[in-house]
């Protein structure tokens, strides 16, 4: 289903790359063409950034160590990487630290975006600056690995990524698990099937949860944006920057479009589709 990007999301993103640029992720055979041409990339880009990109960089570690790596500009990694990527090693959250940009992930207390938030807020970390109102922001990525471990029913129940997103599929007489990696409602007579009897329940399941997340983000974003604008305006009037400090402080953007994988935990013994 395609992600309704909304207006609110250029003012949130002001002054930091997702700001210039945001697109849909599609299928893996894509993630280089779309990582090159992404407005987000410039000089500056840190190598880094292939990381999870191309099934070359794993060899390009071993040879430069992951420091030279993170080190070396994006654009003079280009030419090496040229093999699309073939879960938890990129479907993480994750930030830049230090000068040389190390890739670093951030939740030693736990998976919950709550945890990873209060690492953010200890390190006093931030990814970029809001220009409308001067708070110091971080941008949570990916964190599909977190929010599926965080208490899930499919993860207590011992569901991994692939028996949904990857299930058996047929070619006449072989069967082998699909490497066309998508969202599994797209197949979901296959993937939900192979333990569910009523595929259309558990589906309706995950559009209801994700209508009631959608609504939940829209009004956070509405209501976001509203208090940046009048924190920027009270700072710009009362032209005090330390005064607003508190109200800049716990402004921390989180990505929760995942939000199926957050379906709370359910007595198995209840389990009736
Ligand atoms: C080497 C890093 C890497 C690994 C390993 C990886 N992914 Fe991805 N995945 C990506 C990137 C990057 C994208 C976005 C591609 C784009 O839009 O350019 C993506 C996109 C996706 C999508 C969206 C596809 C679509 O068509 O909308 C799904 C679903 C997904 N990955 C699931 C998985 C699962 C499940 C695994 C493990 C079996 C996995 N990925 C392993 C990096 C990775
Ligand atoms: C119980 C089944 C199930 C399991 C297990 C599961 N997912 Fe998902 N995943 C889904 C469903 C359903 C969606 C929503 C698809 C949609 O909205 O069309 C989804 C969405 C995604 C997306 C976004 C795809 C897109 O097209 O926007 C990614 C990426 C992803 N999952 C990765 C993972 C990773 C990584 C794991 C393991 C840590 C995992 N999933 C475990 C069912 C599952
Ligand atoms: C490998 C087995 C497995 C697969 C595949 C699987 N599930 Fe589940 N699912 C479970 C188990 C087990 C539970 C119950 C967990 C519990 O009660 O502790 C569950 C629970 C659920 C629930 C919670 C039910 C409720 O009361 O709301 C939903 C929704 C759900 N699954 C949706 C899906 C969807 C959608 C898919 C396909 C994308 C899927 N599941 C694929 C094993 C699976």
């Amino acid at each position: 289903m395609p992600y309704r990007w909304r207006r609110t999301v250029v003012t949130l993103f002001a002054g930091y790359g997702f700001g210039k640029d945001h697109d849909e992720e599609r299928g893996h055979l894509n993630s280089l063409i779309d990582v090159r041409t992404t407005k987000r990339v410039n000089e500056a880009t840190p190598g880094t950034c292939y990381s999870c990109k191309g099934a070359d960089t794993p060899r390009l570690w071993a040879q430069m160590g992951m420091a030279e790596f993170d080190g070396t500009a994006f654009s003079q990694l280009t030419p090496q990487i040229q093999n699309p990527i073939g879960c938890a090693n990129c479907h993480v959250e994750y930030y830049f630290s230090g000068e040389g940009k190390l890739l670093t992930l951030p939740s030693p207390r736990g998976t919950r975006v709550e945890d990873i938030a209060a690492c953010y807020q200890e390190l006093g970390f931030s990814d970029w600056q809001s220009p409308s109102d001067g708070a110091a922001l971080a941008k949570m990525q990916h964190p599909e690995y977190e929010l599926y471990t965080a208490g899930s029913a499919h993860y207590t129940a011992g569901v991994s990524c692939a028996d949904c997103h990857m299930p058996y599929t047929r070619d006449g007489a072989a069967k082998f698990s699909t490497h066309n990696i998508a969202g599994p409602l797209l197949n979901a007579n296959v993937a939900c099937a192979t333990c569910h009897t009523n595929v259309s329940y558990v589906t309706a399941r995950v559009k209801d949860i994700q209508a009631q997340v959608r609504s939940t983000m829209d009004a956070a974003e509405d209501a976001l944006v509203a208090a940046s604008g009048a924190i920027g305006q009270a700072g710009a009037a009362q032209g005090a920057a330390g005064r607003w400090g508190t109200a800049r402080r716990p402004r921390r953007l989180a990505w929760p479009a995942r939000a199926f994988h957050r379906i709370p935990v359910f007595d198995r013994t209840r389990m009736k589709w």
